[in-house]
């Protein structure tokens, strides 16, 4: 099949979450499968063009498309996936990306994804390469469906099909309504209800959420959550509409990244046979926060976006009395909500032995906190698919999560299932639910063979991108028979 996968986020070039890990690793399963796939990406100021080999398109220079009534020029870059032949091509307007930052609150945030979104389509046209499907991911692509079903069906691209890709459903792209007739749809597309409107303004992903084939979002669990009123962010009904056309595929996690025996950023690599290492990276961890190094304490990790959806609320109240008790230590790198991180500071001075804290993005440290922790914890209120706790499971460190989304589907709790567990899981989003699993934890860390145990049976977890991969492409069959009916 021709796959054009369209992402605002791709590792190694731009991340600020999840997404820009799927978006750099599914597309090279999936040519690994013998697909031919293209990812487009916009040219953010923050991507190196010489770092990462980038060449400007000569054949597709000068073209523009129409916006708000007037014509915007964009050029092309190419470059290739890391480690594969998949094409990459970066959409870039010095008017719209050339900015400090990848997602921002300006005034013309709807034409940044607009502008983006129309180029993808001029570049298809110009090139002639007719995918079999297009696959949108999240707000800022999902116009695609839009533009494909009422637009480009009638052109070239009667025979593409599209999916739209949930990876999470709170981040909508709601502007003004104003905002979709700076495309020029056929018909009159600014009725007061339907795909177009959404609470008096207009939605990108309601509109995809409308028009894709094919919806699927990041596990079989947040597949079922967003179709209630508490998970759907008001989208619930229209999500519902779409019946057996939405789906729910686990993402995986790559391995030439995130593999403890051949990870490049952390000090000593280890597996499963030689978990006596990882003690190793412990100290490691330790040192780099400054933190004592003479005990062997639980060594909870935290790597996170600090928003709400992360559930760090939960542990705002019982952070410094667990400190108090002194039975554990944490790691914890993150940024975002300013409130968050001054909690996290805060603690951290109070208590300069017990908690380090690290303030910021550092890709590098994150694989040092996954090889060098014993426990990660992961509290959301809600949680698409997560990667942090498979890297975790990965690396032989121990989960501590809520029960939802992702997380439900790949960690098993320890007293709930003994022969399965891989990790401690709780339920209601309160804060004495999220100590009392810590504590559980915290209290089987001196059983040396059953953590071993849990460890090994974590380590063992096949979270491959090709079982993955081959999901993606049934729901692209899927798509195309949809597409035709
Ligand atoms: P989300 O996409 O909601 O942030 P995921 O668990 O899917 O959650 O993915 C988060 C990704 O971003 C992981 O690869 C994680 O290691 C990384 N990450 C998050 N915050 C940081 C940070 N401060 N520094 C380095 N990596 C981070
Ligand atoms: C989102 C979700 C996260 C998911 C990631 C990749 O940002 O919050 O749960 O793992 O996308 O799909």
């Amino acid at each position: 099949m021709k796959i054009c996968f369209a992402t605002s986020e791709c590792v190694p070039f731009v991340k600020t979450g999840g997404l820009g890990d799927v978006s750099g690793a599914l597309p090279r399963f999936i040519g690994g499968l013998g697909h031919e796939v293209k990812v487009f990406l916009p040219l953010y100021s923050t991507i190196d063009r010489e770092d990462h080999h980038l060449s400007f398109d000569k054949k597709l220079s000068g073209l523009s498309v129409e916006l708000d009534g007037r014509p915007e020029e964009f050029s092309v870059w190419l470059g290739k996936l890391p480690d594969s032949d998949v094409d990459t091509l970066f959409i870039h307007s010095h008017t719209y990306f050339d900015r400090p930052h990848i997602y921002t609150d300006d005034d013309d945030e709807d034409e940044r994804y607009l502008l983006f979104q129309l180029a993808i389509f001029r570049v298809l046209e110009e090139m002639k390469w007719i995918p079999d499907v297009i696959h949108a991911n999240d707000w800022p692509t999902a116009l695609l469906p839009v533009l494909l079903r009422l637009r480009y069906r009638l052109r070239a691209f009667s025979k593409t099909a599209s999916v739209l890709t949930i990876h999470n459903i709170g981040y909508q792209g709601t502007f003004d309504r104003s905002t979709i007739s700076k495309i020029n749809l056929p018909g009159k597309r600014t009725t007061r209800s339907g795909p177009f409107e959404h609470y008096g303004r207009f939605s990108f992903l309601k509109a995809g959420i409308c028009f894709a084939d094919v919806v699927s979002t990041v596990s079989p669990t947040y597949a079922a959550e967003i179709q209630t009123r508490e998970f759907g962010r008001g989208l619930e009904d229209a999500i519902r509409t779409r019946g057996d056309r939405v789906q729910g595929v686990l993402n995986g996690i790559d391995d030439s990244t995130w593999n403890p025996a051949s990870d490049s950023l952390i000090p000593y690599p280890y597996d499963a046979e030689s978990l006596n290492v990882k003690s190793e990276n412990k100290r490691a961890l330790l040192e780099r926060f400054q933190l004592p190094t003479d005990d062997d304490l639980p060594l909870i990790g935290i790597i996170s976006r600090l928003t709400d959806q992360k559930g760090f609320n939960l542990l705002e109240p019982i952070l410094e009395s667990i400190l108090r008790e002194g039975d554990m230590r944490f790691v914890v790198l993150g940024s975002g909500d300013e409130h968050l991180q001054n909690v996290f500071r805060s603690a951290a001075h109070e208590f300069p032995d017990q908690i380090g804290v690290r303030i910021g993005y550092d890709e590098s440290l994150s694989h040092l906190i996954e090889a060098g922790a014993d426990i990660f914890l992961m509290p959301s209120l809600y949680e698409p698919c997560g990667l942090n706790q498979m890297y975790s499971l990965n690396y032989g460190t121990i989960p501590v999560v809520r029960r939802t989304g992702g997380l439900a589907d790949t960690v098993v709790d320890l007293d709930e299932d003994p022969a399965n567990a891989n990790g401690f899981v709780f339920d209601r989003a309160e804060p004495t639910e999220l100590e009392r699993a810590l504590h559980r934890a915290i209290s089987r860390y001196d059983d040396r063979f059953l953590w071993r145990l849990l460890q090994k049976r974590g380590m063992a977890s096949d979270f491959s991108w090709t079982t993955s991969a081959a999901s993606y492409l049934s729901l692209y069959r899927e798509a195309v028979v949809a597409s035709e009916m």
